[in-house]
């Protein structure tokens, strides 16, 4: 999660296009034109993801999963047009989020220029849309954040924002209750056991301006409905003898207080599902909504969509492949038959970094990305030394090549190599070892 994963962690070192030379003047995004500078670090592999938008392509595991949760929540607006290019302001600073939270910085985010950004979360939307005047709404979109490579983890992922507010009125706390007496009724009656925590605590605390009655009733209407949600997303499977378990867990997030985080037992493992909380009442100040109280949720679609189709790897829902995609219906949820493991092909490479040179290991990610696309599986640091003499600092890398649709051939496979090394190089001045 956004908050909570984040560890503090500076690159001092080049960015792939910061180098002046190698940046292009501008970049093209859904058919508008930026001008670049040098904080410039969106790469062309990401950006050949903007377009694609898989949450909206017919029959595709997250627009099924996508159109599930809309369905759990009927009478909210359902919004999913938004463009992925806002303001660090609007993805953080109207969110208050600190001055120097991580995840404002190059090597966690992409930056188009100093200016803008591609979102890192859907909570980016939530004062515009609260400003738009919508009262119960859910947001799906595309974020994009800059990571590790691994079977679970991809520079651009899926997420949904759910929100509602209320009349802070006698009146409307009265609908919230209603409200609640209807889905805990419906929760008792299902097959589900559910581990919680205070919906207020000294820890998860209420905020200064909000009555502690009115946030208490929020954040239970806010944990009903997600458990509502969690039913009918994990259920399916649920009976007497073997309910559906979910736990709350304390969080912390700048944008909602108190916060919370939902975990699903699945499978024989406790899943991180989603964040949470009542909004921070500063957002709703900025977008311009008075006397209201609220909550809002946030979740990542590719996380659950693996477990329930039984997709192994996160690649997959971006392969173009029919043996993939013709797996899928519109609105079922279906097993993925696997349809073969083709072999792996790893390569090492070790260099020497010039002095004073930092090389971030998301840095070297997106690199080996823009030059193997999907065919990269995974990337691990196998060595990292500083020379006590020199200086300088030696990184060795292992980098795991795997199609998912075919076998590659060693040529294949060493161009790409080669394409690496040569974009150390330029990018980067190493030496390679
Ligand atoms: N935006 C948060 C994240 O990406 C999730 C969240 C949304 C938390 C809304 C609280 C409220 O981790």
């Amino acid at each position: 999660m956004q908050c909570t994963r984040r560890v503090l962690v500076r690159s001092l070192g080049r960015r792939p296009l910061s180098t002046p030379s190698l940046r292009p003047d501008f970049v093209e995004i859904l058919g508008e034109r930026y001008a670049t500078d040098p904080i410039t670090n969106v790469t062309p592999s990401i950006l050949s993801k903007v377009p694609i938008r898989l949450h909206t392509q017919p029959s595709h595991p997250l627009n099924t999963l996508r159109t599930l949760i809309e369905s759990n929540f009927p009478d909210f607006s359902h919004l999913s047009s938004f463009s992925p290019v806002v303001s660090p302001f609007k993805n953080f600073d109207e969110l208050s989020f600190p001055k120097d939270h991580p995840g404002r910085s190059l090597t966690d985010s992409y930056y188009v220029n100093k200016d803008l950004m591609l979102r890192t979360h859907t909570s980016a939307h939530e004062v515009e849309v609260f400003r738009e005047g919508q009262t119960q709404w859910l947001l799906t979109a595309d974020v994009y954040r800059r990571d590790e490579i691994d079977g679970s983890h991809y520079p651009v992922f899926h997420q949904m924002e759910g929100a509602r507010i209320f009349e802070a009125t006698t009146q409307g706390m009265k609908e919230v209750e209603e409200d609640n007496f209807r889905l805990e009724r419906d929760l008792a009656r299902s097959n589900i056991v559910i581990d919680d925590i205070p919906n207020l605590s000294a820890t998860n605390p209420v905020q200064d301006v909000h009555d502690p009655v009115h946030s208490e009733l929020v954040a239970r209407n806010l944990k009903l409905s997600l458990n509502t949600l969690m039913l009918r997303l994990f259920g399916g499977a649920s009976s007497k003898e073997n309910p559906l378990r979910v736990r709350w867990i304390e969080a912390y997030f700048p944008f909602t207080s108190p916060s919370f985080e939902v975990e699903v037992f699945f499978n024989g493992k406790w899943l991180e599902i989603l964040g949470c909380g009542v909004v921070n009442q500063a957002t709703l100040d900025t977008a311009g909504v008075q006397g209201q109280i609220g909550w809002a949720f946030g979740l990542g679609l590719e996380r659950i969509a693996m477990v329930l189709f039984g997709i192994p790897d996160i690649r997959l829902f971006w392969s173009q492949d029919q043996r993939f995609l013709s797996q899928f219906s519109q609105g079922a949820i279906t097993t993925f038959k696997s349809y073969s493991k083709y072999p792996a092909c790893f390569k090492d490479v070790s260099f020497w970094l010039p002095q004073a040179t930092n090389l971030h290991e998301n840095d070297f990610c997106d690199l080996v990305r823009d030059a193997a696309g999907d065919l990269v599986e995974d990337v691990k640091k196998l060595d990292d030394f500083v020379h006590p003499k020199t200086n300088r600092q030696s990184l060795c890398y292992r980098i795991n090549y795997r199609s998912m649709d075919r076998s590659l051939s060693n040529e294949e496979v060493n161009d790409i190599q080669k394409q690496v090394i040569e974009k150390l190089k330029t990018q980067f001045g190493v030496e390679i070892r």
